[in-house]
């Protein structure tokens, strides 16, 4: 394996790691559907996990196809969307679908260039949708992750800035694996949301202790970097 973060980090996600999510459920063909991937990652974006899982079904049983979610009325998706906020993004899936359908052949783009230009689609969702949903080795990087890899490698410097932001890309792509990359994406955000979280880590749970940095230095709780100002 390229890193020694993908090897101490997948043996942890096999045991301890989420693997019976709805979205993550093979289609007959033993792929994961990429519309459904889309709709957890965008809800996902500000909202946990336990919160999503009935909204997604709830959204997936009346939308079922990117068409269906193209062809709709608005005020229908946004009612299904209502009571997880941020109903920007709701918008802007209902756009890219109609997009998507207008462009693509009613199918969300493979190519990563396609993909990251629909709207409410960043580089780390683009990400997170190729890998997940087509085994792509593609790195990502979202909140979760940018306080693993600060912490990981001792990274000073808010992790939004673009000169932080740049280094921990760089980071985040040397250590995604060439195989088990959905594995990977899936393992390294569940670190973040459940183990390696803002305030307290669970530093003696953790798979990546030993190599991490800020935990041989005592820095968890300095790191990230809280943002200047
Ligand atoms: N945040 C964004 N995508 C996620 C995912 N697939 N699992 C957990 N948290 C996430």
């Amino acid at each position: 394996m390229n890193s020694t973060l993908a090897a101490d980090l997948l043996p942890w996600f096999d045991r301890h790691g989420r693997h019976d999510l709805p979205w993550q459920a093979a289609t007959p063909d033993g792929r994961r559907d990429a519309y459904r991937v889309w709709l957890s990652e965008v809800m996902l974006q500000q909202t946990q996990v336990a919160t999503v899982i009935p909204y997604f079904q709830r959204f997936t049983e009346a939308l079922r196809t990117l068409r269906e979610l193209g062809a709709a009325d608005e005020d229908r998706v946004l009612a299904l969307w209502s009571g997880l906020g941020y109903y920007r993004r709701a918008r802007f899936l209902h756009r890219a679908a109609q997009l998507c359908v207008e462009r693509h052949g009613g199918e969300l783009p493979r190519d990563f260039d396609a993909l990251a230009a629909l709207p409410g689609i960043g580089r780390s969702t683009a990400g997170a949708i190729l890998a997940q949903a087509h085994g792509l080795r593609l790195p990502i990087l979202d909140g979760n992750v940018k306080r693993v890899l600060t912490r990981y490698h001792g990274i000073e410097g808010h992790p939004g800035s673009s000169v932080v932001e740049k280094q921990l890309w760089e980071r985040a792509d040397a250590h995604t694996p060439y195989e088990r990359v959905a594995d990977y994406t899936q393992a390294i955000m569940d670190l973040g949301a459940t183990v390696c979280v803002r305030s307290r880590p669970l530093c003696l749970a953790c798979p990546l202790a030993d190599a991490c940095v800020a935990h041989r230095e005592g820095r968890t709780a300095q790191l990230p970097t809280p943002k200047p100002g």
